[in-house]
């Protein structure tokens, strides 16, 4: 057996965790909306048309903001076709993702479901194929109490409520050539400034993220963030960042590496922030919202097949990734990286939250299930919260094609706010359990209350609506706390949350 240890201490505050890092991502894609969150007819369809089953998963998986509507989908499209009566929506082509959206849900009935599911909308606009003019008439609409043309709108479509929706992105991946309405980064700088600055003149209290690159990958990565941000640093208050990694070689200690990839891009991004902060001589620091993150690459053959069969269909099965087990071992490293960047990680999106690269899937007309990935989200979206720990961790160490010294074991801890102790650890070994010497003496007298481990034989295997507990957590037995110090087995290939409370 392999050993490792890890030392932590309560004032070793990386920060405070924002909940908010616990968010996912609804887009207009796919089967995520109809077919995933409403389903009218469905027996477990509530007087809205929404499912009360999904509802439930969400509502487990401790889920706190929601992106929406996209995603790609939003740089075509006109919030206006999402309000209003139903019967009057137009339905319109989407040239993001090649199919029929027939806005059967749109912007009252997303805030209604929110309310429903207990998150918080994120609301992202389109400054692709739109601008200025709508970014700051869609705020208005949402947020104005009462007295103006578009405040009274919504008051006439049934909500006399403003939706006080605080959180609002500004465009999406506008770096990505793909992207309708695609721009350089002076462009997108420009328009984001300008678009942003009115929306906080409509509603000084809302907060702001700007587009960083659709990925690290991308050769303007870097460059993008600096030109971008020194047009719009003042208005804005995130930058986001998205990542999918996927295994299509088959390398399954490589693949669980990918994290170190993730700090680099996390770094970096944090690294020219805080440069364009010091070119303006600013006071303010951006922090960073995680808005797409997630394995996605299972679905790629079975989504050209689709187009080649129903290009311009409703609700197509599309970005529908069965995950394995591996792929829920690679999120929970995911977030432990977010939870040791927590100082600057303030914001974080599964993308996405249901059928489409999904932690919960659904069948039209049948089951709801969790997916392997749903796992080490739902335990902790709901431990990993209070104040983020830095940890030493001394680890054995193996090497990939991309990196060298790639630590076996990868870690996190949280000082919840009544004093008890999570760890999240992972074992990337293929072969060997760890033996973990965990020292936790400056917490005072501890017990260890729960060691649940996810583990699985076969690294591929997954969950389905038949077998849906196949991969799932399961308590652990035969670890030891005395004076301070745990002894804690890590099975090999397996991701593990321990629960130390007050004596
Ligand atoms: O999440 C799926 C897609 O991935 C989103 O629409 C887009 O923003 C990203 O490229």
């Amino acid at each position: 057996m392999k050993k490792a240890s890890i030392v932590t201490d309560s004032s070793f505050a990386v920060g405070k965790i924002d909940p908010r890092i616990y968010g996912s991502f609804i887009e207009h894609l796919g089967r995520a909306v109809y077919g995933g969150i409403y389903e009218p007819g469905h027996p477990s369809a509530d007087e809205n048309g929404f499912r009360r089953d999904v509802i439930k998963l969400v509502r487990d998986l401790g889920i706190t903001v929601v992106r929406y509507p996209g995603g790609n989908f939003v740089s075509g499209f006109e919030w206006e076709d999402s309000v209003g009566p139903r019967e009057s929506r137009p339905k319109r082509l989407d040239l993001a993702w090649f199919t029929t959206e027939t806005n059967e849900v749109g912007l009252h009935e997303f805030v209604d479901w929110c309310k429903k599911s207990g998150t918080e909308p994120m609301y992202s606009i389109n400054l692709g194929t739109r601008g200025v003019d709508a970014a700051r008439s869609i705020v208005e609409y949402a947020n104005h109490a009462s007295g103006s043309k578009y405040s009274d709108m919504r008051i006439a479509n049934g909500a006399k409520e403003p939706f006080g929706i605080k959180l609002w992105c500004l465009g999406n991946e506008m770096d990505g050539p793909w992207q309708m309405g695609h721009k350089t980064a002076v462009e997108y700088g420009r328009i984001a400034n300008e678009a942003g600055k009115i929306m906080k003149w409509v509603d000084p209290s809302i907060e702001l993220v700007a587009c960083g690159s659709s990925s690290s990958q991308m050769p303007t990565f870097g460059s993008w963030e600096y030109t971008m941000l020194d047009e719009c640093y003042d208005t804005v208050d995130y930058v986001s960042l998205h990542r999918y990694y996927g295994n299509p070689t088959n390398d399954t200690p490589g693949f669980l590496a990918r994290t170190m990839d993730l700090d680099d891009f996390i770094h970096t991004v944090v690294c020219i922030c805080d440069s364009v902060k010091g070119k303006k001589h600013s006071r303010k620091s951006l922090n960073l919202s995680f808005d797409e993150w997630n394995v996605w690459y299972h679905s790629g053959a079975q989504d050209r097949e689709i187009w080649k069969r129903d290009k311009w269909g409703r609700a197509l099965p599309l970005l529908e990734d069965i995950y394995n087990f591996e792929d829920a071992l690679l999120c929970g490293s995911i977030l432990n990286t977010f939870l040791r960047n927590a100082d600057r990680v303030k914001i974080a999106c599964l993308a996405q939250l249901v059928n489409v690269i999904a932690p919960i899937m659904t069948r039209n007309g049948g089951g709801v299930w969790a997916q392997t990935t749903y796992w080490p989200m739902a335990y902790v979206s709901k431990y990993g919260r209070g104040t983020s720990l830095m940890l030493n961790v001394d680890s054995p160490v193996y090497d990939t094609s991309d990196y060298e010294k790639v630590p076996v074991v990868d870690a996190s801890a949280v000082l919840g706010d009544d004093g008890a102790v999570a760890l999240f650890c992972l074992n990337r070994d293929m072969e060997e359990d760890v033996l973990v010497n965990a020292d936790l003496r400056g917490f005072g007298d501890m017990k260890l209350e729960e060691h649940v481990v996810l583990h699985h034989d076969d690294v591929k295997a997954v969950n389905t609506e038949s077998d849906p507990d196949n991969v799932h957590p399961v308590n652990a037995a035969g670890d030891t706390l005395e004076g301070g110090r745990a002894e804690i087995k890590l099975p090999a290939l397996s991701w593990n949350m321990l629960r130390f409370t007050k004596k």
